[in-house]
């Protein structure tokens, strides 16, 4: 695709300026990050998600345009700053790729193991390769969908739902897992987001419990991450922020990814939501 030629000449250009000898590397990341926020590429896997919620597809070839993701049948705008949050047909709280899932069975016809078979584009993500349901190749229909949806909340405030018990629930759960430790290296998320100013490398850890942190962590995601070149949702993080605390894999669009989520979400209430946002 053309636009990919274009950034993959801007990133040539811009990626050489990021040498590790640099005296802030962080300002230099994030002055990088600014450059290309006017062409993220996340406006590819946007306009592919778009175009897939209109596409029939599965066994009852039918689209998602009635899927409703909170808001009613087919509201898009807005849904992502109020999720996860309870839906009564499932009788779950759910975050935005669940409910996917669930439309993509309930409309499309697909089977619940057809609907989350492709979580992740492209490399370093667990993925079966081509699929005609659920992806394309690399590329993941519920990634794309995932930019789009969120793309139509872009300005406007985090405000998940905690008045149903099972919002309630799902916070507590969420809470609890975020100071649980345990595996070989006694890690917590607690461990790396739970003190102002931590770093790993090169990288700022934003202190969840600090509300101007967590808005801005559940605010870029999804992100477009040039590390990797694949645009990675919320879900993703949650993967392999799990993957890297060593312990067992993160089941996707699982109850404990979901509270996970709720209890980010919450921490970020009243923030300005902005992704998908460009990551380093
Ligand atoms: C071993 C340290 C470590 C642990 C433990 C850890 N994370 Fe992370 N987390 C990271 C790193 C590294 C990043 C990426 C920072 C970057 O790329 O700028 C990150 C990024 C994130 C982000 C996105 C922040 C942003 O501003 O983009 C979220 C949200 C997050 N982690 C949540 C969690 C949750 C929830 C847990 C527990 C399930 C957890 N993390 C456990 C190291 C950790």
């Amino acid at each position: 695709m053309r636009i990919d030629r274009v950034l993959a000449g801007v990133l040539a250009a811009t990626l050489p300026c990021l040498s590790p000898a640099q005296q802030d590397t962080q300002k230099e990341i994030e002055r990088y990050r600014q450059m290309l926020q006017e062409s993220n590429p996340a406006e590819l896997y946007e306009a592919r998600g778009e175009e897939l919620w209109k596409t029939r597809r599965g066994p009852r070839n039918a689209s998602l345009e009635r899927c409703d993701l909170g808001l009613g049948p087919g509201v898009v705008k807005g849904a992502y700053v109020r999720l996860p949050r309870y839906f009564a047909d499932t009788g779950r709280v759910q975050d935005l790729e669940s409910r996917l899932a669930t439309c993509m069975v309930t409309l499309q016809g697909f089977t619940p193991e057809e609907a989350r078979r492709k979580p992740f584009s492209g490399t370093g993500a667990p993925m079966i390769t081509t699929d005609p349901f659920s992806g394309v190749g690399q590329r993941s229909v519920m990634t794309d969908l995932v930019a789009w949806i969120a793309s139509e909340s872009r300005g406007m405030t985090i405000a998940p739902s905690v008045s149903h018990p099972k919002e309630r629930l799902a916070y507590q759960a969420g809470e609890r897992l975020f100071y649980y430790r345990a595996g070989p290296y006694d890690f917590g998320c607690v461990t790396c987001h739970g003190e102002e100013g931590k770093r790993i490398r090169l990288q700022n850890l934003p202190k969840m419990t600090n509300a101007k942190d967590a808005q801005r962590a559940f605010g870029t995601w999804p992100g477009y991450r040039v590390s990797e070149g694949e645009l990675r949702s919320m879900q993703w993080r949650m993967w392999e922020c799990v993957r890297q605390m060593r312990f067992p894999e993160l089941e996707f669009a699982s109850d404990a990814s979901i509270a996970l989520i709720t209890y980010l979400a919450k921490q970020a209430e009243g923030g300005t939501f902005d992704a998908p946002a460009i990551k380093r």
